[in-house]
């Protein structure tokens, strides 16, 4: 195969936390459902399609290179919250764990002389920084519109949401 094994060891744990940020971010978008904040659960769903189309996108690179891909448990997410503050602090806080994950594989791609695999992840390197931003964005919209949330509601009907319409990591 064309990976050596630490390579596709460590892009199945990667896969594991693409499924665990898709499970979380479906998590928040049923919270928002309850609250009836319906952009915030249409974004939050846009965001679990998204991670799980980068888990898929993980494991068709591996099957690709010959290894084998695996599925393995999500770790445990938040099921429940006390305001979207709260919701979007921990998006962000995954958002910025993921980057430093995509970050160390890169890493780890470039200690074994994987050049293929470094050239693959920078997809998910630029993605990283559009996740991060726009996540960003989000909280600083929450933080200033208070109690206000219609305004969270309407800010987010009208601006193009990342992602939306756009290759979401599956293809
Ligand atoms: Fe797959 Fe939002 O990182």
């Amino acid at each position: 195969m064309l990976l050596k094994q630490p390579i596709v060891d460590a892009i199945n744990a990667q896969v594991t936390e693409e499924f665990t940020a898709s499970a979380q971010y479906l998590a928040i978008a049923l919270y928002f459902e309850r609250e009836t904040l319906p952009e915030l659960a249409n974004y939050f769903h846009l965001q679990a399609a998204e991670e799980h189309g980068h888990a898929t996108k993980l494991l068709g690179y591996i099957n690709e290179a010959g290894g084998m891909p695996i599925i393995a448990p999500t770790r445990a997410v938040k099921n429940d919250f006390s305001s979207v503050e709260e919701c979007i602090r921990l998006a962000l806080d995954q958002e910025l764990t993921v980057t430093a994950q995509i970050n160390n594989l890169v890493k780890v791609a470039m200690e074994n002389d994987d050049y293929l695999t470094n050239q693959f992840l920078q997809w998910f390197v630029t993605e990283q920084l559009e996740e991060v931003s726009s996540m960003t964005d989000l909280l600083n919209i929450v933080k200033r519109a208070g109690d206000n949330l219609f305004r969270v509601e309407e800010y987010l009907s009208r601006t193009p949401h990342p992602g939306a319409g756009a290759n979401n990591g599956a293809a």
